[in-house]
């Protein structure tokens, strides 16, 4: 829990962890009323409706703020190429990857899409996720992608998740504008980003900066471009290479800067100076048997750490922010209570939330679920692959 509420959680902090034993939590419509220990319960309180949460104990509901989850086609076909030795790389190449998703993504209606993705809000919503980012990026022409954010536009009022989205025209280069990836870029700027912000359909800009993928020069182009809508970035940035993206990334004010497989010296120098929270995303990496992302050093070197599921057909083909803290603590050797910390006040924070969410705090929302009875909070990663939420309560609703 949290007593004021604070923007973001980093270096040492983030291996604390406040809590109350034998506690009490009281709602008031959607908001986080009060909470103390049992032995102070106002008598007033002793009376009133409750759930009984013995033995067990009531977390902050997950943000997780970095999925793909809206997509027509899942892909284990690449998941044979990937394991008999292909990498990601070699699998985009052949025009698998994200533009395989984009051809299916091209035949699918509007009603498919939020149907299939409503089944997996539901899904990550019983695994505790509360909040939850949402990509476009497997349109990749005008239409496609406008699609995909009516899709995410819609979801917004058909789950009581909170949802953020997030227009990532830049994803990959298709087929057609290979070799001229310049026009494509002119297409995401001229084309895409007006049509996107006249429909009020994004509430951040992504590029994929990386190598293989967009330059530093086409992300500055993107971002200024995005600038002027007032959109703000969060980037994809160097998974596969030293990419720049950091560094772009921060001089544009990114909210986030995710993946960071490959983070040096200079990148973390960069960050320090910078409101942008580096994210993490273990699944991908794990997925795609990558190296790990240097997350003790950011936190040794004063940064705050997010961890996000990455949720998408391709590279990280789950949404379970449970097995996400698991990751973090055995990949990253990442404390319980940093896992903790950088999946939910750090993920509120990448997604320009964590004044509403991410802790158990006096008028915060009312977003937190109750877990089966379990001995102790660093049961929750330990205990990795099972389901340990019992109840959910968001916006100060019995969910489940
Ligand atoms: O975050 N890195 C780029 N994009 C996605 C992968 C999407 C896909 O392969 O479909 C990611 O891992
Ligand atoms: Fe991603």
């Amino acid at each position: 829990m949290e007593t004021s509420p604070r923007k973001w959680v980093a270096g040492q902090e983030m291996s604390k962890l406040e809590t109350i034993k034998n506690a009490w939590l009281l709602t008031n419509g959607d908001r986080i009323e009060d909470f103390g220990k049992m032995e102070d319960l106002p008598t007033d309180l002793q009376y009133k409706d409750h759930i009984n949460a013995h033995g067990r104990m009531v977390f902050p509901s997950f943000a997780d703020s970095h999925t793909h989850l809206v997509y027509a086609s899942s892909r284990e076909i690449e998941y044979i190429d990937k394991i008999k030795g292909l990498s990601y790389e070699e699998i985009a190449k052949r025009g698998g990857g994200i533009l395989n998703s984009a051809k299916k993504m091209a035949d699918a209606s509007i009603d498919e899409l939020v149907e299939q993705a409503l089944v997996r809000l539901n899904t990550i919503a019983e695994y505790g996720t509360g909040a939850v980012e949402i990509k476009s990026g497997y349109g990749l022409n005008t239409a496609s992608e406008i699609k995909m954010l009516r899709a995410i536009k819609q979801l917004k009022e058909h789950t009581p998740i909170q949802i953020k989205s997030n227009f990532l025209g830049a994803h990959a280069v298709p087929a057609e504008y290979k070799g001229k990836q310049e026009k494509y870029v002119d297409l995401v700027i001229n084309e895409m980003l007006p049509q996107v912000a006249e429909e009020g359909l994004a509430d951040f800009v992504d590029v994929f900066c990386d190598k293989g993928f967009f330059t530093v020069k086409e992300t500055e182009r993107i971002l200024e471009a995005a600038a002027k809508y007032g959109l703000v970035p969060k980037i994809h940035a160097n998974e596969l290479d030293y990419s720049g993206g950091i560094q772009v990334g921060v001089k544009y004010g990114a909210l986030s800067v995710d993946h960071l497989e490959f983070t040096g010296k200079e990148e973390m120098e960069v960050l320090k100076t910078s409101g942008t929270m580096p994210t993490i995303l273990p699944g991908a990496a794990f997925f795609l048997n990558m190296v790990y992302a240097p997350a003790r050093e950011m936190m040794e070197a004063g940064l705050p750490v997010a961890l996000a599921s990455d949720f998408n057909p391709g590279s990280a083909p789950s949404g379970n922010m449970q097995l996400i803290m698991s990751m973090g603590s055995i990949l990253y050797r990442m404390t319980p209570e940093e896992v903790i910390n950088a999946t939910t006040i750090n993920t509120a924070y990448a997604m320009g939330l964590s004044q509403d969410l991410g802790s158990i705090c006096k008028g915060k929302r009312a977003n937190f679920y109750i877990t089966k009875e379990i001995p102790t909070y660093e049961y929750m990663p330990y205990s990795f692959g099972d389901n340990k939420v019992d109840r959910v309560i968001l916006n100060g609703e019995v969910w489940k």
